[in-house]
């Protein structure tokens, strides 16, 4: 079946992403071990791949063979290989130094290369073939995110009897912006490959009617597309977590104790602020330095009797925006430690490390103010994560208005990462607020959040796929 010991073989639902849920890593004996995946995909993904024991066709994060197929946690991982050249140009090139700062509003500048370009219809080719391999018979294949996005039609040329279903995790970009892409004509056919286009916001959607109207003069209803006598919907499907495992593991006697014993490491301050995120331009880890910093300044706060704390993970080591800005976050960070710090302690506790979830729980559980606040952010599950921490109602969040949860988390202090004097006068009313109001708060987000979590988002994306297959006039029934 060339799949390898059958594994994943004849599967009815099958997942397609850029990266497998782990990761290969070299340890420190040399030895190649698997770690869990960085990212937003593979927290939201992992729990509902895995407790439906589906198969998931992915990159090892690593270039060179793949490795065989093999089961893990309850899934059937099947590894796509990628060569030192592809991950050069398909990874690190057009999907991240291209696609992915021009969909994130050109935070940074896009480049675009046609070798880039033919390596990323190359590879998307072999993730679409291995996926047409490993699904069975009508089954219902999912693929994710800007990495893949001209496989839905790529598949469907293969196998019209599949259901396929597309879901984007970062932003889509208006007309405008997205008309710069020298290949924007095969990047939206390519999605238009696809029964059910997801999307994480309304306005992302409706930019990509538009395209499909707009580029390719096609007849649109409301969110749906007509394309080679077939429809296409467009919808948003706001991601979210498994809530109520999250809570549960922040309420856990471990993590409350270790939450305690980083305040106590920490030196016992009055007040912890905290920043998680991969160190990535896009969320804005210069900006809440800065008005932390200018905060020190004005002596509305002192160190180290406030403190922040950012937990940076390593990401996209090789892709050049990703070196420059690592380099500017840490000299902000020396000089600031240089500073505002004393012997008792550093005003910035900074860390280029990737934690586990149990040390990133009892973490939030700490902090008093959580500092989100990204230029652009697809969704942001770290904001999600925090409120999910916060059983006990205390904290306060600051979250920029051009992440997707904004729209859903309305309680937090809302900022605009583009506005300093804004952003530190939010973190000032959040640092000040009563305990009280911050209770109201958060339990109304909790509440949001409850009802909103990964399953209400992946059952509703696939009742949708489910019904819009249904009524197409090939009369496949999923
Ligand atoms: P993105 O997908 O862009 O990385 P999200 O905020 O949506 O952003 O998701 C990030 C995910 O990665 C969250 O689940 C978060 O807990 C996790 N994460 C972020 N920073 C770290 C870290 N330093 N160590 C471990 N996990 C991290
Ligand atoms: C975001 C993207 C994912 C990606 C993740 C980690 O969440 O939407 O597609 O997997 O970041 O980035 P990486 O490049 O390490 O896979």
């Amino acid at each position: 079946d060339g799949t390898g010991d059958g594994v994943g073989a004849d599967s009815p639902v099958v997942v397609v992403a850029n990266r497998l849920p782990v990761d290969q890593v070299t340890g420190a004996d040399g030895e190649p071990r698997w770690q869990r995946s960085p990212g937003g995909l593979v927290t939201a993904l992992e729990p509902f791949v895995a407790g439906r024991g589906g198969a998931w066709v992915g990159w090892s994060g690593s270039a060179g063979e793949a490795p065989e197929p093999f089961e893990s946690g309850g899934m059937s991982l099947i590894p796509v290989a990628l060569t030192d050249d592809e991950v050069d140009r398909y990874y690190e090139g057009m999907s991240n130094a291209s696609l992915w700062p021009l969909y994130h509003d050109v935070v940074e500048k896009p480049e675009y290369h046609r070798n880039w370009w033919d390596t990323y219809v190359q590879v998307n080719k072999r993730f679409a073939q291995r996926a047409a391999e490993v699904a069975a018979e009508n089954a219902i294949v999912w693929v994710h995110d800007y990495q893949l996005q001209l496989v839905p039609a790529l598949l469907r040329q293969q196998r019209p009897d599949l259901t396929i279903g597309f879901f984007l995790h970062i932003p889509f970009p208006p007309y405008e912006l997205f008309t710069q892409l020298p290949w924007r004509s095969a990047i939206v056919e390519g999605l238009l490959g696809a029964d059910l286009v997801g999307f994480q916001r309304p306005a992302a959607a409706q930019n990509f009617v538009q395209l499909a109207r707009r580029l390719h003069d096609l007849p649109a209803r409301g969110q749906v597309v007509e394309y080679d006598g077939r429809t296409v919907a467009a919808r948003a499907f706001p991601i979210s977590i498994d809530v109520a495992a999250f809570d549960e593991l922040a309420r856990s006697p471990e993590v409350l104790a270790r939450a305690k014993e980083i305040r106590e490491e920490l030196g016992s301050p009055s007040t912890i602020i905290l920043g998680v995120d991969r160190l990535d331009y896009t969320k804005g880890i210069g900006v809440r330095l800065e008005a932390f910093e200018e905060l020190l300044e004005d002596g509305a706060v002192e160190a180290p009797d406030t403190v922040l704390v950012q937990v940076a993970t390593p990401s996209r080591e090789r892709v050049e925006h990703y070196v420059h800005m690592r380099e500017t976050i840490e000299q902000q960070v020396g000089h600031i430690n240089g500073v505002f710090g004393s012997i008792a302690g550093p005003a910035v506790h900074y860390f280029n490390q990737s934690m586990p979830r149990e040390e990133l729980a009892a973490l939030y559980r700490a902090a008093d103010v959580m500092l989100v606040t990204p230029y652009r952010d697809g969704m942001n599950l770290v904001a999600k994560e925090y409120v999910a921490a916060r059983g006990d109602l205390g904290g306060a969040l600051v979250l920029s208005e051009f992440a997707g949860a904004a729209a859903e988390l309305k309680q937090a202090f809302l900022v605009n990462p583009h506005d300093i004097a804004g952003v530190k006068s939010q973190l000032l009313r959040a640092l000040r607020m009563e305990p009280a109001e911050g209770a109201k708060r958060m339990r109304a987000m909790r509440r949001h959040l409850f009802k909103n979590d990964l399953d209400h988002w992946a059952s509703s994306f696939f009742e949708a796929l489910r019904s819009q297959a249904s009524g197409q006039p090939t009369g496949r029934a999923a």
